[in-house]
């Protein structure tokens, strides 16, 4: 049987409002737009994962809104498996209030709702449910025992992790230093260095060079505009962006992720997989919005 991504990981409808620069606090100025698209780290990455070519499983909740249908339309119409994604009664679907400004910088808050009824139970079944050779991958907007039982299980039954934490979430060491590769932007590999303690981590590569020593077989750092930096057993590898007019930065780092996973999941080495997955980022940035960004295997990429 071909090995399928499985995807344990938040759905939201992304309410979007265009603004020419980001309000201050207490501050109220006047956008634009006002769309409702699909959105959820996990779900992005679902559907960026499906849409290069995997096989994807995606494990959730939507709550029993209207909302729900927008939350799992592009993951369906991509032929993604939604039939793992709870309803949860009386719960609102995941919102996220995003604001997207001139330059393309993004301002993100998310309301979990449905997301926040995920347990560590569930994630225990969908787990169980995997195949020899699929592969797990998780985000950080789930509850912490929720992902750290996730990752835990799978790792016991020796399936291969891929872990984004974003937004940072404070996780255990041991499910920090399991993920391969563990992925994250310059921001949450301080984080993630600080977590676990570690001295004499000063850049990005640093960063990655020291949760390796710790102990993770993998890490990516995401670099925006200037690429990521990778770092496994075969050492360490920046590889750059193509150069593009960024339109909107939201959810770019998920289309990277997921078309990185997909790239493992398909039998690339590291820094392979890397260098598409900073070309299918570098496309989603051109492009706005979240799902609406992502480019399938027929798109032509930077
Ligand atoms: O990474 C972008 C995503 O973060 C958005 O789609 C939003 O839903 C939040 O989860």
């Amino acid at each position: 049987m071909t090995p399928s991504l499985v995807v344990i990981g938040s759905t939201n409808v992304d309410l979007f409002a265009q603004v020419t620069r980001h309000p201050t606090p207490g501050e109220t100025i006047l956008g634009s737009g006002g769309g409702r698209t699909a959105g959820g780290k996990g779900a992005n990455q679902a559907l960026a994962a499906g849409l290069q070519g995997a096989p994807v499983r995606f494990v959730g909740a939507v709550g029993d809104d209207g909302d729900a249908r927008i939350a799992l339309g592009s993951l369906e119409d991509a032929d993604v498996d939604v039939t793992d994604v709870q309803v949860a009664e009386g719960q609102p679907t995941g919102l996220a209030i995003i604001t997207v400004a001139d330059d393309g910088e993004n301002t993100i808050v998310v309301v979990p709702g449905a997301n926040a009824t995920v347990t560590p139970a569930d994630a225990r079944r969908a787990v169980e449910a995997m195949a020899q050779g699929d592969v797990l991958l998780m985000q950080g907007e789930l509850s912490r025992t929720t992902t750290e039982t996730a990752i835990r299980q799978a790792v016991a039954a020796g399936h291969r992790v891929i872990l984004n934490v974003a937004p940072w979430g404070s996780l255990d060491g041991d499910v920090l230093t399991a993920a391969d590769p563990l992925v994250l932007n310059e921001h949450e590999a301080r984080q993630a260095v600080a977590e676990l303690g570690l001295a004499g981590a000063h850049d990005s590569a640093g960063c990655a060079r020291a949760l390796r020593e710790a102990g993770t077989p993998s890490v990516v750092v995401t670099l925006g505009p200037e690429g990521a930096v990778a770092v496994d057993a075969d050492g360490e590898t920046h590889v750059p962006s193509p150069r593009v007019q960024a339109v909107d930065t939201t959810g770019a780092g998920d289309a990277f992720t997921g078309a990185l996973a997909a790239r493992l999941l398909q039998g690339d080495n590291l820094r392979t997989a890397v260098a598409h997955a900073v070309r299918v980022g570098s496309y989603a940035v051109q492009h706005a919005g979240a799902q609406p960004s992502y480019p399938s295997l027929t798109q032509e990429l930077p």
